[in-house]
Formats: structure tokens, sequence, C-alpha cells
């Protein structure tokens, strides 16, 4: 039996669905544990695309048990979506083959307008969230106001739950966003609809996955967004309201966190951002207009242009470290093609500050003020997407890895060259 955990070490976006998607074949149950319907988890399947929000990865193999755990923000209405859109394709979603927690915290539509009216208030300071009421949701979870999927299942707790909810909603919305304040009626027939069609696949997710694990079943642990858009320890504010990485998976699956035996970040070969926030290394101009337009980067969720910057080693180090990783798996090396000079973020100055920093300030000041070093290396022109062996890569390209696997001091297991499940390079035997 293996428990792995595979997190995003940068800024989310790091190409993670592929990832599990292709690892979910050796495993038996794959385990969403925190965020929600902010993620975009890109898979393609024989030149078919699938865009999952909140569906884990390992939907789209076959006779895999795959698990929304009670640390997530369920939009119920976007898994249903994601049930029915997936049928239309000849993939049938059943009980066995999706299972979501009771205890899972529910994003209302109030959530998602309470995000967009937020969002607005705080104008030039906002955080340029996906707008998908993530951060609302959590922070009712934390106040102790929020609902959880069993309860839309339960009428009698629907109904008592929701209307003191909506009481407390609509007198912000209206005295503070100046909106419209909700009745209850519409709104209760609605999720109780929503209830009643969920029911079927809701359970006690985490007593049911450590039973999974007793049986001696291999689990993979999905995180979403990355580390660096953590909560505790990513750029806060300017973050999402989870713990992306390892740390989420015992609160946000019910799972013993020291019964993880190996977890892997995945990071592009660059580096993207979207969203407002610190960037150190971003580009800005044609360099990045060209990594941007060559790595199609525009969010898979809002369908925002992404920043687009160079690898930044001293946040990857960070976010490796943080997790404890085993490995890094590098993707997107492909768009790297093409540039004469390939570059690297080695370190950091801060400006009136500290000079040729390795770790990552976790001060948001400090890292407003940050300039970072770049070290340079030659390029590569071939196209790389059809190599599948290490050795068949350029020269320039094989040093480009060894030189970032030397920086964030852990394995480069593997390599992905493009978006299909077989565009990958193992490299872990190296
Ligand atoms: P929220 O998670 O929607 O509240 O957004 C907070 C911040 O996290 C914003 O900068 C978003 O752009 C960013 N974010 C949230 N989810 C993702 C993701 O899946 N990929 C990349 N960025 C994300």
């Amino acid at each position: 039996m293996a428990t792995r955990s595979v997190f995003g070490a940068q800024w989310g976006d790091e190409g993670k669905g592929k990832i599990i998607d292709l690892w979910a074949a050796d495993t038996d149950v794959i385990v969403r544990y925190q965020g929600g319907a902010n993620a975009g988890h890109t898979v393609v399947v024989d030149g078919e695309k699938f865009v999952l929000h909140l569906l884990p990865s390992g939907v789209l193999q076959e006779g895999k048990i795959n698990i929304i755990g009670n640390g997530v923000a369920i939009d119920p209405t976007v898994v249903l979506r994601e049930i029915d859109e997936l049928a239309e394709r000849g993939i049938t979603i059943d009980t066995k083959r999706l299972r979501v927690s009771a205890n899972a915290h529910v994003i209302l539509d109030t959530h998602k307008q309470i995000d967009n009216a937020s969002e607005l208030w705080l104008g030039a300071g906002r955080i340029g969230t996906t707008g998908r009421g993530i951060g609302p949701c959590y922070a009712d979870k934390a106040s102790r106001t929020g609902l959880r999927i069993g309860d839309l299942i339960d009428r009698e707790r629907l109904r008592s739950r929701l209307a003191a909810f909506l009481a407390e909603k609509s007198a912000l919305l209206e005295r503070v966003h100046g909106a419209e304040p909700i009745a209850l009626d519409g709104v209760y027939d609605r999720y109780a609809a929503i209830g009643e069609r969920l029911a079927p696949y809701v359970g006690d997710t985490g007593a049911e996955l450590r039973r999974l694990a007793r049986e001696g079943k291999d689990i993979l642990f999905e995180g979403a967004q990355g580390a660096m858009l953590d909560i505790d320890h990513g750029t806060y504010p300017f973050v999402t309201s989870s713990n992306t990485g390892v740390g989420g998976i015992g609160p946000g699956a019910g799972f013993p966190p020291n019964a993880i035996d190996a977890a892997f970040g995945v990071a592009k070969a660059y580096c993207t951002r979207v969203g407002e926030g610190p960037f150190p290394s971003e580009l800005e101009g044609a360099l990045g207009e060209k990594l941007r337009e060559l790595g199609n980067e525009y969010g898979a969720t809002t369908g925002r242009p992404r920043r687009c910057g160079w690898f930044d080693a001293v946040a990857v180090r960070y976010a490796l470290e943080l997790n404890g990783a085993a490995g890094l798996v590098m993707t997107n090396l492909d768009v790297l093609s093409g540039f004469d000079e390939v570059q690297v973020a080695t370190s950091y100055d801060v400006e009136g500050g500290a000079s040729n920093l390795t770790e990552y300030p976790a001060d948001l000041t400090d890292l407003a003020r940050v300039r970072p070093r770049f070290e340079s290396r030659p390029g590569w022109m071939a196209d790389i997407t059809a190599v599948r062996q290490y050795d068949d890569l350029p020269q320039a390209a094989r040093d480009y890895v060894e030189w970032v696997e030397r920086e964030v001091g852990v394995p480069i297991v593997m390599l992905s060259v493009g978006p299909q499940r077989d565009q990958v390079i193992p490299i872990a035997t190296r």
C-alpha cells in the first residue's frame, strides 16, 4: 500500500490534474481535501479535453474511488453539473466511483454573491478571487454559521440552518452592499432538490478512507491551488482560504498525516500566477507575453490571462521544504523551447533591506520590495513534445532540468512535455 500526495509548488495551475490522472492509473483512491470550484484541473485523454473543478482528477480512470473530503468547499451545483457533463460524454459517475463528505461545507449562491461584492468593496485592494465563493464559505465554516452537505439532505435541518444563514447574509448584503434581501423559500426549494440528487453519493468519507487504508488500498491526495496560495504559508492576504499542501490533508480528509508515505510537488518549468499579489519573478513586456502565448496561459476556471515569469527557485524550494516533498514533477518544459536563453530566480534582494536572500520572506512588506536575482543558461530550439526518454532531450534542456534540481534541492522525478497523458518523461531512475 502506498499513500502519496500531490501538491502545487507554485501559485496554482502547475498542471497537477494531468499528473493525478496519470498516477491514478496505479492508485485505488483519489482524494480532494481542500479548495473548491476555484480549481480547474485540466486532463486530456485521447485528444479530448476535460476541465474538472470539483470532481477529483481520478474520475477519468475506470474503477477508481474518488472522494471529495470534508475540507473541500463544495458548490453542489458544480458537482452535479460535472457528473451530468461526464455522462453526456459517456462516463458514468456512480456512487462507487464518487463519494462526497457529509461534513464538507456548502458553497451557496449567496457565498458567490458576497465574494464578488466584497471584491468590489475592496477596490484597488482586491484579492482577484475566482468569484466562486471560496473565502465567504470558509469564513462561515470558521464562524460556525455555514451549512454542510449533510444539512442539504435533512429537510428540517436545512430549513432551520438556511433560515439563520439567510437572515444574517441578507442583512449584510442589504446594509453593506446595497443588494436585495434573499427570501428563504426559493433558496430552500432549490437546495432541497440538490440535496436529494446528491444524497446517494454522500457519506462519512473519513471513515471510508481509513477503512480503505486498512484494506491496503493505494491512496492519492490531490491538492488544489498551490503552496504560495496557502492561507497560512502563502503570500497573505493574496491567497486562497485553505491549506493547500500536505498540512491540509489531516483536517481536510480525516486521515492521519503520519500515514502519508510521500509528497510530490508539481511546478511548471517557468512560473505563473492569476489574481493580485506578489510575484517576484514576473516578466512584464514581450518575454512575459511570449510565455503566455506559448503556454496558453489563460485560467481554466475564469479565462483570465495569467501573469508569467521565469522559474522562481526561492519560492519552489520553500514550497517543497514546507511540504516535505520527496520529489518534484516539472511540467510544461516544452513551452521553454524556442528561447535563446532561459533564466531562473536563484535569490532575492530586498530593496533597502537584506541582499542575496535564499529563504522566501514571510513578510508582505519585504515581499513587495523583493528584486529577484536571475541567472541564465543557454536555451534550446528543438520541439521536445515527442521526446519520451530523458537522454533524447537536447543537452541544454537536460542542463536546465539538472540546474533547477540542484537549486530546489529535491529530485525531479518526471517531466511533462505536453498536455496528453503520454507526453511525459519519467526520470526517477536517471
Ligand atoms: P479564491 O480562491 O477564489 O478566493 O481566490 C484567491 C486567490 O487564489 C486568487 O488570486 C485566485 O486567482 C487564486 N486561485 C484560486 N484558485 C486557483 C487555482 O486553482 N489556480 C490558480 N489560482 C487560483
